[in-house]
């Protein structure tokens, strides 16, 4: 297993979604700039959702067209449907997003539709991927805990995670939605999926409520995960998971990883520089 860990960059669309004070465009351009400038190789930058439901990403084809394009990073959004899919290869997105659940309860209340009607509705959307040859990621959230429902089996995550792999998606990405996983609760879920899908093929997509996402991350590795989504400065949350907190922060990350040997390509003084500027845009 090699020793480079990928961190896909969530700042600017985890990270922003939930502010209730709106962002100027040109502050979300001004911070996946600053982010290309640090090394990923993979940053989400925004959502082709509803306005209605999710308002602070309603300028996403704004954001896209502004941003500096670096030829090393992938730059990702979210698409819930074909019609962000369609909003999003207008805007030149390299790759796409859809984002399911593990749980009922969190499905409606975020996409607002079933696990299986999701399902239905991710595959026309992943029909037009494949033709146009654009790369589409897989979340499953609620990966231990719902909101809604209480506890996730990890059997239903499985069911989810092999769901989505065997569809076409290239990784996918197991959100503890609400930050309430343990290393207990975050390992018997991931053996549960390694039956059925490769750990290079999955990543780890940790909130940091209760302060464990840096503890489920050490598990995640020792499973043989080498993929994590983080955001800058820890921030975010999720509009429709209440008292969700931020992505772990990408920084504690690069530092946990550098301590135990891992290589990431991120500069932490740039990093630093990109927390400060993020964190300036919090309302
Ligand atoms: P719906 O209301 O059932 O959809 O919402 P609809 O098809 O009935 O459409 C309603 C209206 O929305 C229509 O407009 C559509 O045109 C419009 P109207 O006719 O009323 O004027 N619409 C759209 N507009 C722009 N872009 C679109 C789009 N689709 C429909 N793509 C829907 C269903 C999925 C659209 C809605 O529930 C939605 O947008 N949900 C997104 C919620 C969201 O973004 N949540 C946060 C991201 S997920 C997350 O944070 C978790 C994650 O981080 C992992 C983890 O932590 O676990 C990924
Ligand atoms: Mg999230």
């Amino acid at each position: 297993m090699t020793d480079f860990v990928t961190l896909f960059e969530m700042g600017p669309r985890d990270g922003l979604q939930n502010e209730k004070k709106l962002i100027a465009t040109a502050d979300k351009i001004r911070l996946v700039d600053l982010l290309s400038a640090c090394g990923f190789r993979k940053i989400e930058v925004t959502s082709f959702v509803s306005p209605k439901w999710v308002p602070q990403m309603a300028d996403a084809a704004e954001v896209m067209e502004g941003i500096y394009r670096h030829p090393a990073v992938t730059y990702a959004v979210l698409t819930p449907n074909v019609k962000g899919y369609g909003a999003a290869k207008r805007a030149l997105a390299d790759e796409v997003a859809i984002f399911g659940s593990a749980s009922e309860g969190f499905s409606r209340k975020n996409i607002n539709c079933s696990i299986a009607e999701s399902i239905e509705r991710f595959k026309p959307l992943l029909e037009k991927a494949r033709h146009d040859e654009i790369p589409v990621r897989g979340y499953v959230s609620c990966v231990t805990d719902c909101p809604y429902d209480g506890p996730t089996p990890p059997e239903k995550v499985a069911e989810v995670a092999k769901t989505l792999f065997d569809l076409g998606c290239y990784e996918v990405s197991l959100g503890d939605t609400i930050g309430a996983g343990t290393p207990e609760t975050i390992g018997r879920m991931l053996d549960a999926v390694l039956d059925h899908v490769p750990a290079e093929k999955l990543a780890g997509h940790y909130h940091d409520t209760k302060g464990r996402a840096l503890d489920n991350i050490e598990i995640s590795l020792e499973k043989g995960l080498r993929t994590f989504d983080a955001a800058v400065g820890g921030l975010g949350g999720c509009p429709y998971a209440p008292g969700a907190k931020g992505n772990v922060a990408t920084e504690a990350v690069v530092e946990l990883l550098n301590r135990g040997g891992y290589q990431t390509g991120i500069d932490l003084d740039r990093l630093r520089e990109a927390a400060g500027f993020a964190h300036s845009l919090r309302g």
